[in-house]
């Protein structure tokens, strides 16, 4: 039995639109932010038995089919890289072949909303794969892992490293080289805090995977955006990390997540993630930006209402926190219910 804690990633450069949908294969680059494993994570513990009769899997204490073609892709590239195990002081010994017989129990936990924008299959794929690769003593590296947990949930190969990660989405058509590498450790640009505003916990109604079909079927924007704008961006992005510039880093981050969101709305029908609360969000962020010299926060959206808040520092974010609470006080009228703040941190 072996215990895991694997936090999310949100995207400030972002994925959006596959190019195979079974192997998850992006049509542009993304670059994510790893948060701190305190505030939104999930642990999976794994055990393997003799005892058990088949695969079973349980998600916040209820049982959930592991039946899916994205869990089935993982089990079984994770199977067929499986190496001998042994615990000579429990005497336990698990040859490479009997892994393909063995059943396995996973019990996974997330401490903040499931799918309901806060990226929680990045983190609950990323802790199945990283998890099983241990118990099963894989010997592949983390970018290797990445392309596992990748044909789980696309966003979950990001949250195999701390700091910051971008996802490269290679050429290869079977998926080798669209893995994820760490750009800079969770240490290089420490001064940054990170403040999410839960404009909603409640499930979203339209699915990433449904989203992006959408898109790619209906939007003209998709293939400029991912052709065009994101190939330069990231190239900018890296710079701006590189060089700890947040005034670059800001507006890269605000232009990607507005243009992801006009993306959906040149989707037919059209996607709203975003709602009134989250664009009152903007406009706030946007107004006091403006009236400094130079940035004080960025605001990214992923595929839900929720806002995430990233503030130049530690004075910055705490002036963050009086604005929003003072503008979306809890329980006012808006559907604003909480705060979450962190620095954002590494994979443990
Ligand atoms: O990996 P998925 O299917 O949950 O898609 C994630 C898509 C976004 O969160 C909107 C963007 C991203 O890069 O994480």
């Amino acid at each position: 039995m072996l215990t895991a804690q694997t936090p999310t990633n949100i995207a400030v450069i972002k994925y959006w639109g596959k190019r195979d949908e079974t192997l998850i294969l992006p049509i542009n680059d993304s670059i994510s932010v790893t948060l701190d494993p305190d505030h939104l994570c999930t642990t999976t513990t794994v055990a393997v038995s003799p005892s058990f009769d088949q695969d079973k899997m349980w998600l916040n204490g209820k049982e959930i089919s592991l039946l899916g073609g994205r869990f089935q892709s993982c089990l079984r590239e994770l199977r067929s890289r499986a190496c001998d195990f042994e615990d000579e002081k429990r005497g336990i010994k698990i040859k490479k072949a009997d892994w393909e017989k063995l059943n396995l129990h996973i019990a996974s936990y997330n401490n903040f909303p499931t799918a309901a924008g806060l990226a929680s299959s990045a983190a609950g794929l990323a802790c199945f794969v990283f998890a099983l690769a241990k118990l099963m003593n894989l010997k592949e590296d983390h970018s290797q892992l990445s392309a596992i947990a990748r044909q789980g949930s696309g966003s979950a190969c990001r949250s195999l490293y701390g700091g910051f990660v971008k996802w490269i989405m290679g050429k290869e058509e079977n998926g080798s080289d669209s893995i994820a590498v760490q750009l800079a450790d969770e240490k290089h640009w420490d001064d940054l805090v990170i403040v999410i505003a839960v404009v909603s916990a409640r499930q979203k109604e339209t699915s990433s995977t449904s989203g992006m079909q959408d898109s790619c079927k209906t939007s003209m924007l998709i293939q400029h955006r991912a052709k065009e704008v994101v190939p330069k961006r990231v190239i900018q992005m890296e710079e701006a990390i590189e060089k700890r510039d947040f005034p670059s880093f800001a507006r890269l981050a605000c232009a990607d997540s507005n243009q992801f969101h006009a993306v959906c709305l040149d989707t037919s029908p059209p996607i709203f993630y975003m709602n009134d609360t989250s664009h009152k969000i903007i406009s706030c962020v946007e107004k006091w930006n403006r009236s400094e010299e130079s940035p004080q926060v960025a605001y990214t959206f992923d595929a839900g209402p929720n806002a995430v808040m990233i503030a130049r520092n530690r004075k910055t974010a705490a002036l963050l926190l009086q604005r929003l609470l003072f503008h979306f006080p809890p329980h006012s009228d808006t559907d604003l219910n909480s705060y979450v703040i962190g620095d954002k941190s590494i994979l443990q």
